[in-house]
């Protein structure tokens, strides 16, 4: 029964399949970015609807500044452009705007763009989204691992002191829920340096729909695979 569907509380997304999209359809890569920023919307838009409390959507990683310095300025243009079109759609469907990530090595526009996205919609209670931006999972821990060195040296802890929980406060956002659910868009089956302290224990689905096809249809299906899987957390 549709009333009865467990949905996961924290859904993180590879959105991958941008490019393959944009030559399927005889595009330019950055043609393809710009379809899978509107299917970001588009989520972003029903999020409330989907009883999703966490959407976390994976942008751009540390590895992606290896692309085209072309390919990477159209990313990051359009990332300020995604801020500047959407922030009223966001207020609109009370929906709470984080970021994840190195934010400090981002451009200035992006970087201030952001901020003050995060500051109008903080008090939104309709869901957050979460854009993983400059980030990548290795980062993050050996982010977490500095911060905690910081506080041994200051005295304020002791190494004794220092556990999963502890650990897990010190990662880029401590107040957010681990993800239920992974899914990763255009088929690879790899994590790709994503959220690797946090996924521990999530389901992953993988669908081979591109990045810009991806709708609440697909969505939906994620999440009816999601409830079908016998969660354990290692117990029995
Ligand atoms: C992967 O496709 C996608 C990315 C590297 C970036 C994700 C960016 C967007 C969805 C658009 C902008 C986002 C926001 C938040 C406005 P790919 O280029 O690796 O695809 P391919 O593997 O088919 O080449």
């Amino acid at each position: 029964m549709e009333n009865e569907r467990i949905i996961p509380r924290h859904v993180a997304i590879i959105m991958d399949g941008n490019g393959r999209w944009a030559k399927q359809h005889g595009l330019e890569r950055v043609e393809g970015h710009r379809a899978g920023a509107i299917a970001v919307k588009n989520l972003v838009e029903s999020l409330k609807h989907t009883g999703i409390q966490y959407l976390t959507l994976y942008a751009f990683s540390t590895e992606n500044w290896k692309r085209s310095k072309e390919e990477v300025d159209a990313l990051m243009e359009l990332l300020a452009e995604f801020i500047d079109a959407n922030l009223p759609l966001l207020m609109e469907n009370d929906v709470r705007l984080l970021v994840s990530g190195r934010i400090e090595g981002l451009p200035e526009k992006a970087r201030e763009k952001l901020k003050d996205a995060i500051r109008k919609s903080s008090a939104n209670t309709g869901g957050t989204v979460i854009f993983a931006l400059n980030y990548g999972g290795r980062a993050e821990i050996a982010d977490a691992a500095k911060k905690i060195a910081d506080q041994v040296l200051k005295g304020e802890i002791s190494p004794e002191q220092i556990d999963e929980k502890l650990f897990a406060q010190n990662l880029y956002l401590p107040d957010v829920p681990d993800p239920d659910l992974l899914i990763r868009t255009s088929g690879e089956l790899r994590l790709s340096n994503f959220l690797l302290w946090e996924l521990s224990y999530a389901e992953i689905y993988v669908t081979d729909t591109y990045w810009p096809d991806f709708d609440l249809a697909e969505l939906d299906k994620a999440i009816d695979a999601f409830q079908k899987r016998n969660r354990r957390f290692g117990g029995r």
